[in-house]
């Protein structure tokens, strides 16, 4: 059983996605620390973030331990890997990673969540529940704001807002597996819902598909 959800920054995807996993006996991959990882290590090796050759390497290297490096949850490491993400030669590097992770799960569970910006279109197109998750601009940065404040990193309301504007746009406009939703996807507007809300509301959809 595979579940993928879509959705832009801070729209509650990492959040649903956890408690999904959990409900239902899944293995959990937050594709976003792959990417993260990558922008990390062009940065801490000194590389800068254009430099297409040396990110699909580090890409191709890449392997599950580098996803525990620390720092990779920062709002600084985010816009690197947007900015890393649009390389196609990265997309297709990590392609196989997360392909893997979803058809032959960890610890012999029966299936996968993985949340990410390409998961329903590319990654899974033919997972059993594909979920779209999204909230207003607004709504999604002062959530991120509470989060980094309550994390206990330094934040300013309009630079997080300014930082997911940003991301949006670079996430939606490549030309590399965009940010859309597949056209089987259940959207799902966080905007008005606590994180109990929008688990049931999962939940609600899990029963009306009919994939448990
Ligand atoms: O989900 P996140 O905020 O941790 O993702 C960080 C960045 O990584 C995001 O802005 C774009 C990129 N990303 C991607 O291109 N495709 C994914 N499946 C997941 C993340």
């Amino acid at each position: 059983m595979i579940i993928a959800i879509d959705g832009p920054a801070a729209a509650g995807k990492g959040t649903l996605a956890k408690r999904l996993a959990e409900h239902f006996e899944l293995a959990y991959l937050d594709t976003g620390l792959i990417y993260r990882a990558v922008g990390k290590k062009m940065v801490d090796e000194g590389f800068n973030l254009e430099s297409i050759e040396k990110a699909e390497s580090i890409a191709k290297a890449l392997s599950p331990v580098d996803l525990e490096i620390e720092g990779l949850r920062t709002d600084e490491v985010a816009q690197m890997a947007s900015k890393v993400s649009v390389i196609p030669g990265v997309r297709s590097a990590l392609l196989e990673f997360q392909r893997s992770f979803a058809e032959r799960p960890p610890a012999g569970k029966r299936g996968a969540v993985l949340d990410g910006r390409d998961i329903g279109t590319i990654v899974c197109p033919n997972a059993n529940l594909k979920l779209f998750v999204t909230a207003r601009t607004t709504i999604r940065a002062e959530r991120r704001f509470k989060e980094l404040q309550k994390r206990g990193l330094e934040a300013i309301y309009a630079r997080v807002l300014e930082d997911i504007k940003e991301r949006d746009a670079r996430d939606s406009s490549r030309s590399a597996s965009p940010l859309e939703p597949a056209s089987d996807a259940y959207q799902l507007d966080t905007s008005a819902l606590d994180s109990n809300q929008v688990f049931a509301e999962a939940l609600e959809i899990v029963e009306a598909v009919g994939i448990s």
